[in-house]
């Protein structure tokens, strides 16, 4: 995937964009719309949004049209098409449905308005900016470290697989990740299930009927993120099994830190979503103002950067979110966990 640096040819269209709206609307503040897809995972009303507006307003006198679509693709193109109504400069678009947004970047590039698909790609139009991560990688290194874990704790059984929503790109990418990691193992898939709209309800209904069916034979639980890792948990407590199967997860949403402090979850995946935000940031201000934007390769003929992401356990919660700020021990460690941040040297 790695190419050449490349320059975005829309970046001449949002020149002439704002030639046109400077002649048209004065003085008005350059509009930037920012449209990320649900709210049932905490990253994107937590980060990714306060960040990027944050970096925004950093860079100058822009007004960020936010909208969130909860999980309905119709909706995502309605506030697409209310954004491009109101003469934004730049989309900077989380797709709910990766091939139905192919529509709203059409219609933007009918209107000169270059788009950066943000976390999540875009399966058609011309992108003029991709910012995600290795998303493959980062179901690798789920299924890795369930393998690893299962492996040493000696346990003999078989896995269920919780994966995300089947219109999300990067879903895809974690399960086969993950896959690539799990099959060929020592734990069988028992089952497998792809969470519509990464509702940690469903996968919790969807686990519960799995407990009944495998009684006794699950020793793992390959969560695709911490809301379905949460949904998981919840029917496995209901049903008062014990041990817990080794559970994984991904966002180090407060929610699943803690329940890694507590020992219900044993990992979930950090991603750097303040440089992702930021940097959507910084690219989506340059095409607004017509200047040519570059990356270190090349996706979906888009210039794009990927970001790192790790793995996180209860060994290394302080050198991760604690360590950059992402939350405190107080807001780790409140009275419910906070027997288990002293064990664990949480402090
Ligand atoms: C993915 C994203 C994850 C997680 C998930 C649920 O596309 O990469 O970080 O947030 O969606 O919305």
């Amino acid at each position: 995937m790695r190419g050449t640096r490349i320059t975005s040819t829309l970046a001449a269209f949002a020149m002439l964009a704002t030639l046109l709206t400077a002649c048209t609307t004065g003085s008005a503040a350059v509009k930037i719309a920012l449209l990320l897809p649900e709210s049932k995972t905490a990253r994107y009303e937590a980060f990714d949004r306060p960040f990027f507006e944050k970096r925004i307003h950093e860079l100058g006198d822009y007004e960020v049209l936010y909208s969130n679509a909860d999980q309905d693709a119709a909706k995502q193109q309605s506030q697409a098409e209310a954004a491009l109504a109101s003469g934004v400069r730049v989309l900077v678009l989380d797709p709910v449905d990766s091939s139905a947004a192919a529509s709203i970047v059409a219609a933007a590039n009918a209107q000169g308005v270059p788009v950066i698909a943000y976390d999540r790609i875009v399966n058609g139009g011309q992108l003029a900016y991709y910012v995600s991560f290795d998303n493959h990688n980062i179901g690798v290194l789920q299924g890795g470290a369930l393998v690893d874990k299962l492996d040493s704790e000696g346990v003999s059984g078989g896995i269920l697989m919780v994966n995300g929503s089947p219109t999300d790109g990067n879903a895809g990418e974690f399960k086969s990740g993950a896959h690539s990691e799990v099959d060929g193992s020592d734990y069988p898939v028992l089952a497998e299930f792809d969470s519509p709209d990464w509702s940690p309800d469903k996968a919790q209904d969807w686990v519960a009927g799995q407990i009944t069916q495998f009684e006794g034979r699950i020793v793992g639980i390959y969560a695709a993120n911490d809301g379905t890792a949460g949904g998981a948990i919840a029917a496995l407590k209901a049903a008062n099994v014990s041990p817990l199967p080794v559970v994984t997860g991904q966002d180090a949403e407060l929610a699943g830190i803690q329940r890694i402090v507590s020992g219900d979850q044993y990992m979930t995946i950090y991603k750097a979503m303040k440089q992702q935000a930021t940097l959507a940031a910084e690219i989506a201000v340059k095409l607004a103002n017509g200047e040519p934007v570059t990356g270190d390769l090349q996706v979906n003929g888009a210039p794009a950067t990927l970001l790192p992401a790790v793995v996180v356990t209860l060994d290394n919660i302080m050198d991760t979110v604690v360590k950059d700020g992402i939350y405190t021990v107080a807001e780790i460690c409140t009275p419910e966990y906070a027997a288990a941040c002293a064990a664990a040297g949480i402090k």
